[in-house]
């Protein structure tokens, strides 16, 4: 082989050097925009802060329902988010809210609204029944407890932010 057929002509050189360093600067200016553009959606969805829900003279030993709204935020995405939950003193007098939310298929629970079991919370779906803190039956479809609201007095209001799975709110 020749010496010749390794070399690099001038014009290869320049090629590969002026295709080097653009892509090095294109790549510098692209990377901000698509960091950018793909920030909102590398971001976990953001946590609500605690809305007012209820005036705590309002809050009684029976649980009663409170629905309210909670803005969201999901990556470009906003919204408004309808809530309700079930809210009570319990025998020690501290204020629980209680998730709606069946913990078998998510169907929406009721106070007391089973003739046959009354002061539970009955889901209408597949009959699952829940102590009044929230406990599901034994032999009931619901395998967990309903999920509990992360919540605050303050000023005399009730304010209520997730619900979480009992013991993590
Ligand atoms: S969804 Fe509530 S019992 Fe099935």
């Amino acid at each position: 082989m020749s010496e010749k057929k390794h070399r690099v002509s001038r014009r290869q050189f320049l090629n590969y050097t002026l295709t080097g360093v653009g892509g090095f600067m294109a790549a510098g200016m692209l990377m901000p925009m698509v960091r950018f553009a793909l920030d909102p959606v590398l971001r976990p969805a953001e946590e609500t802060d605690l809305v007012a829900v209820a005036n705590v003279e309002d809050i009684t030993n029976e649980p009663k329902r409170f629905d309210f709204t909670i803005h969201q935020v999901d990556a470009w995405y906003e919204s408004e988010e309808p809530k309700s939950a079930w809210v009570f003193k319990n025998e020690a007098g501290e204020i629980v809210a209680l998730s709606p939310v069946c913990k078998h298929l998510g169907c929406t629970v009721n106070w007391n609204s089973d003739p046959a079991n009354p002061n539970m919370f009955f889901c209408p779906c597949h009959y699952g029944l829940y102590e009044k803190d929230g406990t599901n039956v034994p032999g009931t479809p619901p395998l967990a407890p309903l999920d509990v609201y992360v919540s605050e007095v303050k000023d005399g209001k009730l304010y209520l932010g997730k619900a979480k799975p009992r013991g993590e709110a």
